[in-house]
């Protein structure tokens, strides 16, 4: 999409980290901002900080795991500006890794999040966008955690290799209705992504504080450190901003070397696996 001025964006998880910085960029390259977060008071503070920005920025609570929600924000989001054309599927926590830490429960809270919750917002949305015709643009928030199993095995990694891929499908999907997809794949960025824990609803059971002394505890404090040292969240939606204008598929923040050294093994892999496996199959 070229033309955003007095367009509308959505945006899960918009009352902070990369959400939010998303809603301040779209708010300052001209368009109605939706922001939706299931922490309401952040809520209203992020749309309070985006007056001034744009033509106007509205907050809708919502939680992206329960697909009613997420067809009531799009309610309100048609109600107060009309049709919605940048939809960015953004929400996403954090959960713990390492086989022996991982509780079901967490398990399923982060797939919900951060896999369903991307769902929701495609099941959602992209009929209306098909039918209003005027172009459109879905963003789905994964990470470089969605294309290298580093992590071990984790539900984070897992539900964000799961939208990388969904996203690669939906692109080729739409393209022919005129509908562009972003991944947004980031390394580390100044969030409160490790403290996601505090909106982790009562129904997926207590919350595990990992021991600070096993792996899975060590890991989450470097990560947090990480984090701290990461990324601007402005830097990211800018970079995003610029895909959607060039209506490019993927948007790695980083893009290291490092990361480029870990995605080339993952891959060299998969190819000799191949080669083997053909190598094995009697010749015809
Ligand atoms: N910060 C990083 O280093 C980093 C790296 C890679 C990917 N990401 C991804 O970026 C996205 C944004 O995270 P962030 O880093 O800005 O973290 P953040 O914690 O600052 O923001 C996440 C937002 O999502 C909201 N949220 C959580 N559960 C929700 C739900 N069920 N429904 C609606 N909103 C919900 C939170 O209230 C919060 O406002 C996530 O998908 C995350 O996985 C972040």
């Amino acid at each position: 999409m070229r033309d955003l001025v007095g367009k509308t964006a959505f945006v899960t998880g918009g009352a902070s980290g990369i959400g939010l910085a998303l809603g301040r960029a779209f708010a300052q390259a001209g368009m109605n901002v939706m922001l939706a977060d299931v922490e309401t008071e952040a809520l209203a503070i992020a749309v309070q900080s985006l007056q001034g920005f744009g033509p106007s920025a509205r907050g809708v609570t919502c939680d992206v795991a329960d697909p009613a929600s997420v067809e009531r924000a799009a309610e309100a989001s048609y109600e107060a500006f009309g049709n919605v054309h940048v939809v960015c599927n953004n929400a996403g926590v954090a959960g713990g890794s390492g086989i022996d830490d991982i509780s079901l429960d967490t398990w399923r809270w982060v797939i919900d999040v951060n896999l369903m919750g991307v769902l929701h917002g495609v099941r959602t949305f992209l009929p209306h966008v098909r039918a209003h015709g005027e172009g459109g643009h879905i963003v789905n928030t994964a990470s470089m955690a969605g294309l290298n199993s580093g992590l071990g095995l984790s539900p984070y990694s897992a539900s964000k290799f799961a939208v990388v891929n969904m996203s690669e499908g939906l692109a080729r999907q739409v393209a022919p209705l005129g509908i562009g997809v972003t991944v947004l794949c980031p390394e580390f960025v100044r969030t409160r992504i490790s403290e996601s824990v505090r909106n982790r609803p009562k129904r997926y059971g207590p919350v595990q504080a990992p021991d600070p002394e096993s792996a899975a505890g060590k890991l989450a404090a470097q990560q947090a450190e990480l984090g701290r040292l990461g990324l601007d969240p402005m830097e990211v939606a800018a970079q995003v901003l610029a895909a959607i204008h060039k209506d490019e598929l993927y948007v790695f923040t980083h893009a290291g070397a490092e990361w480029r050294a870990e995605l080339k093994e993952r891959f060299d892999a998969i190819l000799a696996a191949m080669d083997a496996a053909a190598a094995r199959r009697p010749a015809t």
